[in-house]
């Protein structure tokens, strides 16, 4: 795998720096639509009001289909789904079509949507060795390690045979159902996105490989044949 490293200074500069990336792949892909999946999380919807705010009109939004990296067990209308959080913020003010967008079904019993999930990626994705790759992946790091809704008691959802599964916030209890490390390190360009000084040290033992990291979901992120791009801001990068 590649790995890159790039530090911005305020959510402006980072935003920038998320534009630059998905225009080179959009520019380097002409002949079909792009997938691309989104995350969930305060990060990134500080970077969709952003791209909604200065790159609406910088690029066809509908160039792109739009996938999910995980989803909690909600319905779509509900304040914590994360399609509702990128559709208010991101996919609805930049006009995307209905067609183009792939949502998770919250609502559904998530054993059963993981299944239908699945199949939705592979017929719609282009596949590797029958896994969908995604040519951007979106994700983020939370503060205990955990990335998409893989957490740091469940490694053996980020090894599973499986494309998505089912899984269960350690605090919460709440639901989830979330892609797995199959599909994960299949991806093109992984797009690590990550802000805050609660996140530095966590960053920290992941980019340095330090031994604690291991227990971490975040750092079996691994793209095979693709690039990991770290998008940090320097809060997040302060101990590197
Ligand atoms: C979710 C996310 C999750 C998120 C990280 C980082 O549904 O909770 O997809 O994996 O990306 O927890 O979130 P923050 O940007 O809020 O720290």
């Amino acid at each position: 795998m590649k790995e890159k490293i790039i530090v911005s200074n305020n959510t402006e500069e980072i935003s920038t720096n998320f534009f630059n990336l998905i225009k080179k792949t959009s520019d380097e892909i002409t002949d079909r639509k792009i997938s691309f999946a989104l995350s969930g999380g305060s990060s990134p919807k500080i970077i969709f009001n952003n791209l909604v705010n200065n790159f609406k009109n910088k690029l066809d939004w509908n160039n792109f289909q739009y996938f999910w990296g995980d989803e909690r067990c909600v319905p779509p209308s509900h304040e914590e789904s994360n399609y509702k959080m990128a559709f208010d913020n991101f996919l609805n003010p930049l006009n995307v079509y209905q067609e183009n967008i792939f949502r998770i079904y919250g609502e559904d019993n998530p054993m059963q949507e993981a299944i239908r999930y699945q199949e939705i990626l592979k017929k719609n994705i282009l596949l590797k060795n029958e896994i969908p790759v995604f040519d951007i992946n979106l994700m983020g790091l939370g503060e205990d390690g955990h990335t998409a809704s893989i957490f740091p008691n469940q490694l053996e959802i980020f090894n599973s045979d499986n494309i998505c599964e089912e899984a269960v916030h350690p605090v919460s209890h709440q639901k989830r159902i979330t892609i797995t490390g199959k599909v994960i390190n299949h991806s093109s360009k992984i797009i690590m996105l990550v802000t805050g000084k609660k996140k530095s040290e966590k960053v920290k033992e992941i980019i340095l490989r330090l031994e604690k990291s291991k227990s971490y979901p975040a750092s079996l992120i691994n793209p095979n044949e693709g690039t990991l791009i770290w998008l940090l801001d320097k809060e997040s990068a302060s101990l590197l």
